[in-house]
């Protein structure tokens, strides 16, 4: 599958204008693997010529790319989608050594990504408009009638983040290509050459020249340019608050979705079933090392039942394999030293305020072993702050409002659980969390990818989740019919 369009010696090229390009400048980005500082590849640091290149080819292909019946457009989406489930395991591996995600998991991913497309490709062929009379409205007559198409928007920008490199970028890309928009897309740096494996998919499946461009390179270098550029017409971001907001304030006036940091609560209720949120927080708050924007990041649990709950956590943890993600272990390396470094300093500074380390703490380079904090309290910087590794707080609450109140207090809003065979009560407590979704009885998560998935404050704006994403890379167009 892989050939010398795609790579040669590790040195991978990046899609223009449908073409495979090496960089102009020659310059290539190395990418090492965070499990063990092995190289994975080599990929173009792309400037912002290039980044024009990129983004006047989508322009060019947009419109043609639109003329085409949607069933069309379908048909090479689904097409993709089959060329990622055939090359799962090779593209899994690559996920695996480039962000050491553990091999079951990296391939899951592929997989997750064939069928998210599919379903775009299905959904895509049913974005409607509708038909208003103008005789509804005092003073009209049934001579006037509005005809309301959904068109797409031009060319999107699409960003996404390490932790996914195939999965949230093909959330983006996918929704983007079948309401007949182009797409400039940037992957992250590190996860670049998943994402490239993505790009090949969707250009074997027979994608016209010019209707997805790649550009590769620093987000820190590039980013600002591409937000800016007159020619996007919209951005859809994944990735930190900071950043973020950062592109909020730069882009102008062009529509964006955003998709930020989370501090995901789960709320445990007295009569909460504790087998059940045992299992579900820790499987919420250690997959992936805790490297997901839906980890669950704190708990906030009633006093009366936070022993047992601990009791019963803490075998599950101490479960958790720790190694590398070829031999599939549940913990694995952090994305970067500056990661790691970042998550034990907020272990430090709890347990240098207090709080009890009542399992894990303990560091081998990148990899932090699963760490449960109990007594940690407000004034203490795990409580706020994404750590985006395997470290969960305990919060002891002495109510239900006072759970609810450090909850909102936060300044991200992604998800809360909330633990509770109340479902009135859950209900209740449903409405006042300030939070994209809730789950009840269930950890935090994105998935199934289908359902509206949603930031509010730091955690971003506007919904992904496919038929909502299909929305958000539309718009509304009316023509006004007057029978004369
Ligand atoms: P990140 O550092 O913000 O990077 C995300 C993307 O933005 C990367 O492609 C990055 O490029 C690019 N970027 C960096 N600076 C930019 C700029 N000035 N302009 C435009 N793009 C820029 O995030 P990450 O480390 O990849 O992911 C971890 C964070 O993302 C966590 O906070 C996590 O909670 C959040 N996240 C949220 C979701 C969600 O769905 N809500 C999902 C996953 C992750 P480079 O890689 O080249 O820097
Ligand atoms: O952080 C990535 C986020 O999208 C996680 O997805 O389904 O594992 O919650 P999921």
């Amino acid at each position: 599958m892989t050939n010398q369009l795609l790579v040669e010696a590790d040195h991978y090229r990046t899609l223009v204008d449908g073409a495979w390009r090496t960089p102009a400048s020659n310059l290539y980005l190395t990418i090492t693997a965070p499990s063990d500082n092995s190289i994975v590849g080599y990929v173009p640091a792309m400037g912002q010529a290039e980044a024009v290149e990129a983004i006047e080819s989508a322009k060019r292909a947009q419109k043609a790319w639109a003329a085409l019946p949607v069933h069309e457009r379908s048909e090479i989406l689904i097409r993709a989608a089959a060329l990622l489930d055939e090359r799962a395991e090779e593209i899994g591996s690559v996920i695996m050594r480039e962000v050491a995600k553990k091999r079951s998991s990296a391939i899951d991913e592929v997989k997750r990504t064939a069928d998210l497309i599919r379903f775009t490709a299905e959904e895509g062929k049913r974005v409607n408009g509708q038909t208003l009379q103008g005789d509804a409205f005092p003073g009209y007559n049934k001579n006037k009638v509005s005809f309301v198409t959904r068109v797409p928007l031009g060319v999107i920008l699409a960003i996404s983040p390490f932790n996914y490199p195939v999965n949230l970028s093909a959330s983006k890309i996918a929704p983007a290509l079948a309401t007949g928009n182009s797409v400039v897309f940037k992957p992250a740096t590190q996860g670049a050459i998943s994402a490239l494996h993505l790009v090949k998919a969707f250009h074997d499946a027979g994608l016209p020249a010019g209707v997805l461009n790649t550009v590769v390179g620093k987000g820190a270098e590039i980013g600002d340019f591409l937000v800016q550029h007159p020619d996007i017409a919209m951005i859809s971001f994944t990735g930190g608050s900071q950043n973020g907001s950062r592109i909020a304030k730069l882009a102008g006036m062009i529509p964006l979705v955003m998709e930020l940091g989370g501090k995901d609560a789960a709320i445990i209720l007295p009569d909460a079933d504790l087998d059940l949120a045992a299992k579900q927080i820790v499987s919420g708050a250690f997959s992936y090392s805790g490297q997901r924007c839906t980890a669950v990041k704190r708990i906030l649990v009633h006093q009366g039942v936070a022993d047992q709950l601990i009791e019963k956590m803490v075998p599950l943890i101490k479960k958790l394999s720790v190694g590398a993600p070829e031999d599939n272990a549940d913990i694995t390396p952090l994305i970067s030293d500056s990661a790691a470094d970042y998550v034990q300093g907020l272990i430090d500074d709890a347990v240098a305020n207090g709080s009890s380390l009542v399992t894990g703490g303990r560091r081998d380079g990148r990899t932090i072993h699963p760490t449960l904090l109990d007594n940690v309290t407000v004034d203490m910087r795990i409580a706020w702050e994404e750590p985006f590794g395997p470290v969960l707080p305990i919060i002891r609450v002495s109510s239900t409002e006072q759970a609810i109140e450090i909850a909102n207090a936060s300044e991200y809003g992604l998800q809360s659980s909330v633990f509770t065979q109340d479902i009135g009560q859950a209900f209740r407590i449903s409405e006042q969390l300030e939070v994209g979704s809730v789950q009840i009885n269930g950890r935090t998560e994105r998935g199934p990818d289908h359902f509206p998935f949603i930031g509010v404050k730091s955690s971003g704006m506007g919904t992904q989740g496919i038929a909502y994403s299909l929305q958000s890379m539309t718009r509304q167009k009316s023509m006004v019919i007057n029978i004369n």
